[in-house]
């Protein structure tokens, strides 16, 4: 008889500068048993970050890395590798997180880092993609989620979805269609990850079905 070895529920923690409505995405995923994982902590660099209420409502533990007290980007950066080891994580979800690791951290957490991106990469990576889809005048938007390499955004891609640009969007109509499927892709990135279904080869994540 086949024996079905049940999965071990993987440590999931995030990383989020400001709103974190992608956070609550994926925590609300986890609370409903659709993600086989445990929420074991939000880092922000943020302490004004709406994120941190979402956690503690959530019953996930905070830790504030205020960018604000280091002296360099080295120290704050070197606080942050720390507060990441300590939650000794399988899975580091970036969930609206606004700065770009340095390559220390993107080395020792390399194939369990995944980052949410408002845009169909390669196109419109950095800041503002959005708004940087409205002035290019594409006709299709999107997001993308894709482990974290040491390049701005160009990480190997796991999800992408798409969303229609209408004749008369602003960057902040783009922005809410676009949230939604935010919404969708990133807890079902996470969910993939926690199953053990993503087969990265290269620059290709394939899914195991
Ligand atoms: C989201 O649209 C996310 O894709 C974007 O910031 C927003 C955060 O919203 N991230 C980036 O632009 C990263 N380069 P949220 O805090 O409500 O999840």
């Amino acid at each position: 008889m086949e024996q079905v070895i049940p999965l071990r529920k993987k440590r999931i923690a995030f990383l989020a500068s400001g709103r974190g409505s992608n956070f609550q995405a994926v925590i609300d995923a986890i609370a409903s048993g659709e993600i086989p994982g445990i929420g074991v902590g939000l880092i922000t660099d943020n302490p004004r970050a709406y994120a941190i209420e979402r956690a503690e409502h959530g019953g996930i533990p905070v830790r504030v890395i205020d960018y604000a007290d280091f002296a360099s980007k080295a120290a704050y950066e070197e606080a942050l590798l720390a507060a990441m080891r300590d939650f000794q994580a399988d899975l580091f979800v970036l969930a609206g997180y606004m700065r770009i690791l340095g390559s220390d951290i993107v080395r020792e957490f390399s194939g369990r880092m995944i980052n949410i991106h408002p845009a169909l990469l390669p196109a419109f990576p950095g800041l503002h993609a959005q708004r940087q889809a409205i002035e290019y005048g594409v006709k299709v938007a999107g997001c993308t989620v894709h482990l974290v390499d040491d390049g701005t955004d160009t990480g190997p891609i796991v999800i992408q979805r798409c969303v229609p640009v209408l004749e008369d969007d602003d960057e902040t109509a783009l922005a809410e269609r676009i949230l939604a499927e935010e919404h969708r892709a990133l807890p079902l990135a996470v969910k993939l990850f926690c199953e053990d279904r993503l087969i990265v080869e290269g620059r290709r994540v394939r899914i195991r079905p």
